[in-house]
């Protein structure tokens, strides 16, 4: 059982605390980056370069341009047994779906968009949600998190650190044009949607040699290779059936360079001495926890983008700043091999229900929250209550002794608890109760545990 409502305490509370800190440095606007643009993760072969003086608008997204020449033949795909045109599968305002056995009936937006500013949802993200590197999967994504990062888009606080990302400039002009009840009924459609293996990562020292379409890598014809460098290359794994046809059935293939999955599991799991583990907040299994997005079995570019993103502040959302430090010391090879290790994890969804929730576990014991591993905060938490000795007081599980008050049954939220710690009642303080700083790395395991043991209210 999980506790949503815990978790999100917690994140407004890793939120304030993140915040009050003086920040390390300013975060840079995308204008000013001049080059330094992990090009792969952003769809291009050369690095942005400093933006062009002249104002110019962004062409609108080359993948959904119509062909020069048009053809009017009559595609298929396996597997389906409707038939389009190539202008009906790029249609902006009713794309194709090949499959519409595979998902509950679309929200109108989904299906159409809205004449004139908005594109229907399911040309780029696919009627399935599974999405394409040069876009993001959006299938699975919580609601609130959905809600929140639409609204990012809309106030400017996520842009793309590359200004020739055109389709992200589109994605902010939806997000503008939309009312607050269409995001909300787009978000529980994706949301209802599983997120799947899609993607197949391949460790090699060589990549087939590509071409760039509309912010995707494709693999050019003929056997030519060349070596893979630092960088993820991931393509359709069959060109036509993605570029041409949308299939929302043909999935991607992410060339990675040797070793990386590894590197990048020793950095997703306990943070290599770089980062701050990953399952702490997006869950065991890292398919999401609470409001916190998955990020396992995802596209390893769109994952890159983000990752680069943040720590260029480009993405500056309210929920980003818990991203801040876990980014802020990352290098482009520790990002390649961080994507490589994520995008490996595809495998089916697990049921969210049965996933050991790290940040508030199940109230019943405090044995079951330390086998959650290593990596949890709620057995940093723990730890920690050991070394504070809070047992003296609080009893070895937080059972009271009569020195002190059981903290399994306080009536105090992650917020009451964090600030109970930071300056504890005058009682507590004269019993000699230790106080617990708010830049302290004890603050957030410890209140993490004291919610864990916290039994849910009445
Ligand atoms: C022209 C293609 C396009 C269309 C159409 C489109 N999007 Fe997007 N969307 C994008 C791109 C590109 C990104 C990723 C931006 C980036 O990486 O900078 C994105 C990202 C997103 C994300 C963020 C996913 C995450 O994990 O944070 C959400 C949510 C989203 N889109 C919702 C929508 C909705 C709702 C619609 C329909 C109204 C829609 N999109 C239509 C291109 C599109
Ligand atoms: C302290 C909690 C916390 C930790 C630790 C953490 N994350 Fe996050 N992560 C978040 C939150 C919250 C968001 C949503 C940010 C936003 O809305 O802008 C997020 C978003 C992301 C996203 C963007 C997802 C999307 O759909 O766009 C990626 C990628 C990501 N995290 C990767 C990682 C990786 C990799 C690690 C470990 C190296 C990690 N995170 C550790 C809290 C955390
Ligand atoms: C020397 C005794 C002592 C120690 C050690 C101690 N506490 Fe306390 N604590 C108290 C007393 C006494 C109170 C009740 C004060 C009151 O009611 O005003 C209290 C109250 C609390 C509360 C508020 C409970 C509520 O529902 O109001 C929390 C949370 C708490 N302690 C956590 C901790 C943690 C975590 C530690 C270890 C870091 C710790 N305490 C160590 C004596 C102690």
């Amino acid at each position: 059982m999980r506790n949503p409502i815990g978790v999100l305490c917690l994140l407004v509370l890793f939120v304030s605390v993140i915040r009050a800190k003086p920040p390390q440095q300013a975060a840079k606007t995308p204008d000013d980056k001049t080059g330094d643009t992990p090009s792969w993760a952003y769809g291009f072969t050369t690095p942005a370069g400093p933006r062009p003086t002249t104002p110019n608008t962004p062409p609108a997204a080359a993948a959904a341009a119509a062909p020069a020449q048009p053809d009017n033949s009559p595609k298929q795909v396996p597997g389906s047994t409707l038939t389009f045109t190539r202008a009906q599968i790029g249609d902006r305002f009713g794309p194709a779906d090949w499959y519409p056995g595979d998902h509950p009936a679309m929200p109108d937006v989904v299906a159409h968009g809205r004449k004139p500013d908005v594109w229907a949802c399911g040309l780029c993200h696919y009627p399935n949600g599974k999405g394409r590197p040069e876009n993001a999967d959006v299938a699975g994504l919580p609601v609130s998190y959905f809600v929140q990062t639409m609204a990012d888009f809309k106030n400017g606080a996520r842009k793309s650190t590359d200004w020739r990302k055109a389709n992200t400039n589109n994605m902010i002009g939806f997000a503008k044009a939309m009312s607050d009840d269409e995001i909300k009924t787009v978000a529980q459609y994706f949301a209802g949607l599983q997120a799947g293996p899609w993607i197949k990562v391949v460790e090699t020292d060589t990549v087939p040699k590509t071409r760039v379409n509309g912010g995707m890598f494709l693999t050019l014809e003929g056997s030519e290779r060349e070596p893979i460098g630092q960088r993820i290359i991931e393509v359709p794994e069959k060109t036509e059936a993605t570029e041409v046809l949308r299939d929302a059935h043909s999935g991607f293939i992410a060339y990675a360079p040797m070793g990386s999955i590894k590197k990048g599991e020793a950095l997703v799991t306990n943070g290599a001495g770089k980062t701050t583990a990953c399952g702490v907040c997006h869950g065991a299994n890292l398919q999401g926890l609470g409001p916190v997005p998955g990020i396992a079995g995802r596209s390893p570019s769109y994952l890159g983008r983000q990752l680069y993103d943040m720590q260029q502040g480009s993405r500056n959302g309210v929920w980003s700043a818990l991203m801040k430090p876990v980014v802020v010391n990352l290098t482009n090879d520790d990002i390649v091999a961080i994507v490589a290790y994520l995008a490996s994890r595809g495998g089916p969804a697990v049921a969210a229900s049965s996933a050991p929730s790290p940040i508030a576990s199940p109230a019943a014991s405090p044995v079951t929250a330390s086998s959650t591993g290593g990596d949890s905060l709620v057995a940093q938490g723990r730890a920690r209550y050991e070394s504070y000795k809070c047992y003296d007081c609080h009893g070895k599980n937080g059972e009271g002794t009569d020195d002190a008050p059981d903290l399994v049954g306080t009536h105090l939220d992650a917020a009451g608890i964090a600030k109970f710690l930071q300056k504890p009642s005058a009682d507590a303080d004269g019993k000699g109760m230790p106080t617990i700083a708010a830049s302290s790395p004890d603050l957030q395991p410890l209140v993490a545990y004291v919610m864990s043991i916290k039994s849910a209210p009445r």
